[in-house]
């Protein structure tokens, strides 16, 4: 910590335009931007000729330890996949395991240029822990399943989660109450889980119409789509990160756009799990806050931001046949600064400003890919790979350095997770 400048870089400015400029970061926050900082006095001074600085990435929907499931059942939909392979491994999951998984989780997000995460998860406190001790920032919610014999326990954990871990972690760790998902928390439950939002004050983070088939059920039994549902039990006046929304109809979108629901958009995990595809074009044309996310580490297979970015921005091109309708400046916003407003953090995250947090990536641009310059954005968006992420800050504290992590054992974590994975498949 302390003063930190970062000389010589091209800074990737909130407007997405790229500038030759210096950046000065006192403690946790950057303070200047700008060209003429030779004389600023700094504890620390990080070249960065020939580098690109931008805002750390956001993830907003993870479950950072199913990294340990990461290989053990692909090629599957989404329902066979739950039912007959992740939630019978998740029934062995310990708390240790829990800790480990998300350790390798950061490690690769911070190795890939992701700065914050939203993950949605149990045994919150060893990830609040992970997060922690990592240097990480992340807004965590305890997934809650609302029947069967936990449902009781999963209230009381996340409340007191919240309690214990909300502005945790020198403000780097939130807190948002996680349902799972409508079907698997019917209405009561859900009423009883905005009634405990509105008393903490917390947002709610939940998966909404990620299938067809899960809008079909959900109109079979109640007679109305799963965010017509949401809104009827209230569960949208809380504020309310929504993942997936893939089976969405113009009607949803109106009621999204009227409780303004902010979407975590996660292509790669809707291409692997045949889920289909998000109509984000329409929801950015109604105005919602649209941020991109991997999903767990088994649904997508990697963390890796990077690649999210460019599906993000090449799925709706053949989806629509419409080569605009998601540009490289729009697919980057979505997983920068309108990813940090879709987890609660616009103010505080996702920009390279005077006053936000240094959570900042910084890219080499030495490799082949990076030539020849015309436009760093569309380099960033379609060319970029995550192991050209050399440095990466959070809150001012410089987590990677060279590619080298400084705060994470990676062999350690190495050997628990091989071991603690394949413990899991028996
Ligand atoms: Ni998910």
């Amino acid at each position: 910590m302390g003063k930190i400048l970062l000389k010589n870089g091209e800074v990737l400015g909130p407007d997405g335009q790229v500038n030759k400029a210096d950046l000065a970061i006192v403690d946790a926050v950057i303070d200047q931007v700008g060209t003429a900082l030779d004389d600023w006095q700094a504890d620390q001074v990080i070249d960065c000729t020939d580098k690109l600085i931008m805002p750390g990435l956001v993830n907003t929907h993870t479950h950072a330890a199913m990294t340990l499931f990461r290989s053990y059942a692909d090629d599957m939909a989404l329902m066979d996949w739950l039912q007959n392979k992740i939630w019978p491994a998740e029934d062995k999951l310990t708390s240790d395991d829990v800790y480990w998984g998300t350790q390798l989780a950061i490690a690769e997000m911070l190795k890939t240029g992701t700065t914050t995460f939203a993950d949605m998860y149990s045994f919150m406190d060893d990830v609040a822990k992970a997060v922690e001790e990592t240097g990480i920032r992340a807004v965590l919610s305890r997934g809650m399943i609302g029947v069967g014999p936990n449902a009781a326990l999963a209230l009381a954990e996340s409340k007191s989660l919240y309690t214990d871990w909300h502005n945790g972690a020198e403000g780097r760790i939130t807190v948002m109450l996680g349902p799972h998902a409508p079907y698997t928390c019917p209405p009561d439950y859900l009423k009883t889980v905005s009634a405990l939002a509105e008393q903490l004050g917390a947002e709610i983070h939940i998966h909404l119409s990620e299938t067809a088939g899960e809008v079909e059920e959900c109109i079979k039994q109640y007679g109305k789509s799963p965010i017509a549902l949401m809104n009827e039990v209230g569960l949208l006046d809380c504020g309310v990160l929504a993942a997936h929304c893939v089976h969405v109809s113009a009607e949803d979108i109106s009621i999204m756009q009227k409780k303004m629901v902010r979407v975590a958009h996660n292509p790669g995990s809707n291409m692997k799990l045949a889920s289909g595809v998000a109509p984000v074009p329409a929801m950015l044309e109604a105005g919602l806050v649209v941020g991109l996310g991997t999903d767990g580490a088994s649904s997508n297979n990697n963390l890796d931001m990077l690649e999210e970015l460019r599906l993000a921005a090449l799925l709706h091109k053949v989806n629509t046949l419409n080569p605009v309708a998601i540009p490289a400046k729009e697919a980057l916003a979505m997983a920068t600064a309108n990813g940090a407003a879709a987890v609660g953090l616009g103010k505080v995250t996702g920009k390279i400003a005077a006053g936000y947090q240094a959570d900042i990536a910084i890219f080499s641009m030495k490799e082949p890919h990076w030539y020849p310059r015309h436009n760093r954005v569309s380099l960033l968006t379609y060319a970029a790979n995550s192991a050209d992420v050399d440095t990466v800050l959070v809150a001012g504290k410089v987590l990677l350095s060279n590619r080298k992590l400084t705060t994470i054992d990676e062999e350690r974590i190495y050997s628990e997770v091989q071991q603690r994975g394949l413990k899991l498949e028996k």
